[in-house]
């Protein structure tokens, strides 16, 4: 199958997953709900359950019971996307080409949906784990937690150098943190429900750490050159808010090559799959390539 056939393919089925979870009773919290699926059907790439899904079927093919924790993976991300576009970190108005969830509602309402979003995340892996018990879910769930708690505190580094000069360590650590953080763990959990053995879960996690620096470099680089229509979000907000980022540390060229670093040293690793791991290392390379 084409790669963005393929691709095509996990959207429908995390889309589809998803809208079974968004409320529609019409009750008094009607526009709580409505903002939350506002801004989990707005139109994301769904990155991060992809990659859980499509590395769990490295190891087994139906990847039905890693449905909740993909779908909670998605909640925690639309989340941080919410909070991470509130006046009060990088205050900006669009996002998948609409209003943010702020501008379109209002700040109490956003703040309460990415809580929401966060909260349904750990409800929706509960009631699963309730429903059909195993040790390595409580695991997946503690790399869940533990990702998210790494996310927050890159997202509040990210908010304190603002204006100011990170050292390269401090600036990786940074990307690492808010972005590799739930990159890195979509991979992990994906791979521990598919009981893949200790040594295939650190090698994987090589893997996922080198595309979630990438990722963000790659943010940082379409913050400065992308096609804002195709983007669907502004272009040249970071520098305007004097964000620390790959491209005010290095410039452009010096970004790119690391960004084609980091992939190239992913794709050595996947490629250890063959034939299996292709989709993988399609990812990384559209990770490299995307324009949104
Ligand atoms: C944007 O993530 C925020 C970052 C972590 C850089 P994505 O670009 O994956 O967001 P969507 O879900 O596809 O919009
Ligand atoms: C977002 O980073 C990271 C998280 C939301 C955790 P950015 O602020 O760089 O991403 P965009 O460009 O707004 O999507
Ligand atoms: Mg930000
Ligand atoms: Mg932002």
């Amino acid at each position: 199958m084409e790669f963005k056939e393929e691709l095509k393919k996990y959207n429908e089925i995390i889309n589809n997953e998803l809208e079974k979870y968004i409320r529609k009773d019409k009750c008094l919290e009607n526009k709580l709900n409505r903002s939350v699926e506002y801004s989990l059907m707005a139109g994301g790439k769904r990155l991060r359950p992809t990659l859980m899904l499509a590395t769990y079927k490295l190891f087994k093919d139906d990847f039905s019971e890693c449905l909740p924790f993909s779908v909670a993976m998605e909640m925690i991300h639309n989340f941080s996307l919410i909070h991470d576009d509130l006046p009060g970190i990088d205050n900006d108005d669009i996002r998948h080409g609409k209003p943010t969830n702020h501008k379109k509602f209002n700040e109490a309402t956003a703040i309460l949906a990415g809580d929401s979003l966060l909260n349904y995340a750990y409800l929706t892996i509960s009631k699963d784990i309730q429903k059909n018990y195993s040790y390595k879910k409580i695991e997946c769930l503690f790399e869940l937690s533990n990702a998210v708690d790494r996310m927050i505190i890159g997202e509040y580094v990210d908010t304190e150098y603002e204006g100011k000069q990170a050292l390269v360590d401090e600036l990786e650590y940074m990307h690492k943190n808010k972005t590799g953080a739930l990159i890195r763990a979509s991979v992990r959990i994906g791979a521990i429900l598919a009981e893949a053995n200790k040594d295939k879960i650190e090698e994987l996690t090589f893997f996922a750490e080198k595309i979630g620096l990438a990722f963000q470099i790659k943010d940082d680089i379409l913050s400065e050159i992308g096609n804002e229509k195709i983007l669907g979000k502004p272009v040249g907000n970071d520098k305007k808010r004097g964000k620390c980022t790959y491209v005010s540390k290095y410039g452009l060229d010096q970004s790119k090559k690391e960004l084609n670093k980091n992939i190239q040293e992913a794709i050595e690793i996947i490629n250890k799959y063959g034939n299996k791991g292709e989709f993988l290392k399609n990812i990384a390379i559209y990770i490299k390539d995307r324009e949104k």
